[in-house]
């Protein structure tokens, strides 16, 4: 796990991970953070943000189909500082000004072969604040 911590690269506030595993990141509070999850569709597709926080409240972020397509936000995401982007390879979330509330695992999935299919997960942790540890996520049948 260390040195998953220790492979991250902070430029000036945007933290790029990589790999398929639940990754940690921290950050301050007022910070931007954008985080990343590997394109596993190898077509364009219905593709999601979620989030669990507090180990057992999950929720979606935000979807778009496909690589350019405009984001959609879900319910209580859509006046905050989030956006949902794309370079095909990977997808991409950025949140503006994080604050305590932010703090989640955070994961992609896409809409494959009739099913949800769960790309890398993301553990933010807020800093002040004490995360979700070692949650592990095997399947979701959001739709
Ligand atoms: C998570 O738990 C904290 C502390 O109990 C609470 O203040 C917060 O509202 C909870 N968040 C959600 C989304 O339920
Ligand atoms: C969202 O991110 C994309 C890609 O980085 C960028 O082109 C776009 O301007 C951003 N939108 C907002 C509202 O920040
Ligand atoms: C997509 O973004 C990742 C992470 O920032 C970067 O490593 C990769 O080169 C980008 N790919 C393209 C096609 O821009
Ligand atoms: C994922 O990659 C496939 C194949 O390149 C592409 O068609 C699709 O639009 C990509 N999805 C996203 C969300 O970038």
């Amino acid at each position: 796990m260390l040195n998953l911590i220790f492979s991250l690269l902070f430029v000036s506030g945007w933290i790029f991970v990589s790999g398929s595993e639940v990754h940690t990141v921290t950050v301050q509070p007022g910070e931007d953070v954008t985080l990343q999850c590997s394109n596993i569709s190898a077509y364009p597709t219905q593709t999601d943000w979620f989030r669990v926080v507090n180990k057992t409240k999950p929720s979606c972020v935000s979807s778009m189909y496909g690589s350019d397509s405009e984001a959609s936000f879900c319910h209580g995401f859509g006046n905050r500082n989030f956006n949902m982007s794309s370079n095909v390879s990977f997808v991409f979330l950025q949140i503006k000004r994080v604050d305590l509330s932010d703090a989640g695992l955070y994961f992609c999935g896409f809409y494959i072969s009739g099913h949800t299919v769960i790309s890398n997960a993301v553990e933010l942790r807020i800093q002040g604040k004490i995360g979700v540890n070692d949650i592990f996520i095997c399947s979701y049948a959001f739709v």
